[in-house]
């Protein structure tokens, strides 16, 4: 399996190289109106909200950065398959302007635009993003009623264009079963509310950049790509940013493109997409021995194993989970200015290839080599003996 990854360096309002009805899944975080980082970034587009910031007309900045990101959403409606999803990363702002204090909520100003252009809203994601900064708490500290509550959070907006996405062809459903996840992953990735999201390193050394990247963490896209793609799709980012998005499609087997304003940003994100193989292997193994470990607690506890998946063979808690297979990255090449292609391997990773009789692991799969009598088990295989 092989999957090709480019971006450009352009403004993704007036990008037309992409075609319309191309992609699959689009998941981005655009620059937050009304908060102070971005200021630049938007007024550098449009001297009309230099002017309202200059003014601290408050509302109209907010309306006018807004009306800024339609443009992009309009081109994420454009290039979208009829049954592709969109999920948007944003968070609300607060603001003292014209000496008055107010929260902007690009979460809702960004909802009701999607919902006029005909996207189908969906469930969204609030998760945890938590700060530590002495000063969080706004306001008229103990004494009511002047203290404001701290944005901890933000949004993932979920929204798909058109109705549910068919997989008719047998290839489709084999590469939507291959695409599954796990039974206790869909427990913990579809809530409404995610708490484990660890906040990620935004400090940029390069020079010439901006100080902070204001990158999510990986997981985010990467949960996403899990939930609303197959292997093979193609995901696109249109604010790539340090292009999490385009390394989580790396690490989920799907093939992607993005954009990017700042030219500044071209090199370091050279630099990390070259380090993908690394990241997601880890992130890969990761997942298995969660697996591993999730099936080794539920056997101790007593509860039945019914199914067997087909690669690993190791037990799955449905049917849906007997064909899925999570490729490891083989390799990572540069194949222009600003693209790549990955290269997967096409076998299960042999270290999660085990054969289970009735409830309990009993050896590794025949076809592989096999481990000398005394070889070490890892603690959790041994439990389970
Ligand atoms: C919140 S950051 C995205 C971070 C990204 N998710 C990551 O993990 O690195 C938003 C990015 O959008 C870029 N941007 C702003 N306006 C843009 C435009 N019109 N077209 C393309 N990119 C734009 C900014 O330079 C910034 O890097």
């Amino acid at each position: 399996m092989k999957t090709t990854h480019q971006f450009f360096i352009g403004d993704a309002r007036k990008n037309n190289k992409i075609p319309s009805e191309s992609v699959d899944l689009v998941v981005t975080s655009p620059p937050y109106p009304m908060i102070q980082m971005w200021d630049e970034v938007f007024a550098g587009q449009a001297p009309k909200i230099q002017q309202a910031l200059k003014k601290q007309d408050g509302l109209l900045a907010f309306e006018l950065m807004n009306q800024l990101l339609d443009r992009v959403w309009d081109e994420v409606y454009r290039v979208l398959k009829s049954g592709g999803f969109a999920c948007i990363n944003i968070g609300d702002a607060v603001r003292t302007m014209n000496d008055h204090f107010m929260l902007y909520t690009n979460h809702s100003r960004i909802l009701n635009y999607m919902l006029k252009k005909g996207f189908t809203p969906l469930p969204a994601v609030i998760w945890r993003k938590q700060t530590n900064a002495p000063n969080k708490f706004m306001g008229s500290g103990m004494l009511p009623a002047g203290a404001y509550v701290t944005l901890e959070h933000e949004y993932i907006l979920i929204l798909r264009k058109g109705g549910k996405r068919l997989f008719q062809t047998e290839e489709d459903k084999l590469h939507r079963q291959k695409s599954a996840f796990f039974w206790e992953e869909r427990n913990q990735w579809f809530s409404d509310v995610w708490m484990d999201l660890k906040g990620t390193v935004q400090k940029l050394n390069e020079k010439d950049v901006r100080k902070r990247s204001a990158a999510f963490p990986f997981e985010l896209p990467y949960r996403l790509i899990c939930m609303y793609s197959t292997h093979g799709d193609m995901v696109f980012d249109p604010f790539l940013g340090m292009g999490t998005t385009m390394l989580a499609a790396m690490a989920t087997g799907r093939n992607s493109i993005g954009v990017e304003l700042e030219k500044n940003f071209c090199d370091p994100l050279l630099s990390r997409m070259k380090t993908a193989v690394e990241v997601s292997n880890s992130r890969i193994s990761n997942r298995l021995e969660s697996h591993i470990d999730f099936i080794a607690q539920r056997i101790k506890s007593g509860k039945p194993i019914k199914h067997i998946n087909t690669h690993y063979g190791f037990p799955v808690i449905t049917a849906q989970e007997q064909n899925l297979m999570i490729h490891n990255l083989s390799s990572i090449c540069q194949t222009g200015d600003c693209s790549f292609e990955v290269t997967y391997s096409d076998q299960p990773q042999d270290e999660f290839c085990h054969i289970w009789q009735g409830d309990k692991m009993i050896n590794d799969k025949p076809s592989q080599k096999k481990k000398p009598e005394n070889s070490i088990r890892k603690p959790v295989q041994l439990e389970l003996l």
